[in-house]
């Protein structure tokens, strides 16, 4: 089945560093991300989760050794070029910290946790710290000191610029956390739907008589086995009224049932909050 794509991180030309290699890396990453989180939208198998979770995290540390590369060919030693390095590592070790918490909880949680953690580092990382570098890797072939590319960089990156990158991540910020409690509620209504999918399968295919009535002890609905067992079909029952049960060994047995079904039970939004009891007759013999 193909997944429909929720993008928590769609990609804006304010993340390009002008180095086309890096860029179409973090595509590539961002691309991984969004499928991550539409798995965990769409409520896809563990499984499939950990694969595509399997995959990103291969593809990322894939990335910073091809980034780090293009660094080191121009920043070789640099301190720029050391802390760069400690923000990747630093990076997958929390990566592999939230992993590691699919031991204490549900891995929908720690995908969730996961997937809240790289759009934030990501979109933070790449606006402020990959183009801040890219900005230097530029400017050196056209005969800057390091020294003059690094201020250079530095100048482009503060007044307007941080400005912007501040706009940028309060906005990427609040769309990963809808994103994420979109999600949420998704899966939650997945799980209400599956479970009442299979109440309604037990209820049509138990061999137990089942009817739900309501504060006036009229039918609302019965199961096959109802009709099996007393010979009435839910038009036919819900005219004549439950007192017609009252005949015949079978039909005793359902109203006896139904009178002594237990404590009332409020019914959802289907049936405009009217109280029912629901009986559970035994077949005899
Ligand atoms: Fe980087």
């Amino acid at each position: 089945m193909n997944t429909p794509t929720i993008e928590i991180f769609p990609w804006n030309e304010n993340f390009a560093t002008g180095i086309a290699s890096i860029d179409e890396e973090h595509r590539i990453l961002i691309g991984l991300l969004n499928q991550l989180v539409s798995h965990l939208a769409f409520q896809s198998d563990a499984p499939t989760l950990n694969a595509i979770f399997a995959q990103l995290a291969d593809y990322a540390v894939h990335h910073f050794a091809s980034e780090e590369a293009v660094w080191h060919e121009y920043l070789a030693d640099d301190s720029w070029e050391t802390w760069h390095k400690h923000a990747h590592v630093s990076f997958v070790d929390e990566v592999v910290r939230l992993k590691a918490e699919e031991n204490n909880k549900p891995l929908d949680d720690v995908i969730e946790d996961i997937v809240s953690f790289l759009t934030r580092w990501l979109a933070f990382h790449i606006l402020e710290s990959d183009r801040r570098l890219a900005k230097v890797v530029l400017a050196l072939p056209y005969g800057m000191s390091l020294e003059q590319a690094k201020e250079t960089a530095n100048n482009e990156m503060s007044g307007a610029t941080k400005v912007l990158i501040d706009t940028v991540m309060k906005m990427y910020d609040s769309l990963a956390n809808r994103t994420v409690q979109l999600t949420r509620e998704m899966n939650r209504r997945r799980l209400a739907e599956q479970e009442l999918q299979m109440a309604n399968l037990v209820y049509q295919n138990s061999s137990e008589a089942m009817a739900v009535i309501d504060e006036e002890n009229r039918i609302i609905a019965i199961n096959p086995a109802f009709t099996q067992m007393t010979g009435y079909g839910l038009e036919e029952i819900k005219r004549l009224g439950l007192e017609s049960l009252g005949t015949g060994d079978s039909g005793s047995a359902v109203l006896q049932a139904l009178q002594d079904a237990p404590m009332p039970w409020a019914t959802g939004a289907g049936t405009s909050g009217c109280v029912t009891r629901t009986a559970w007759i035994m077949p005899s013999g």
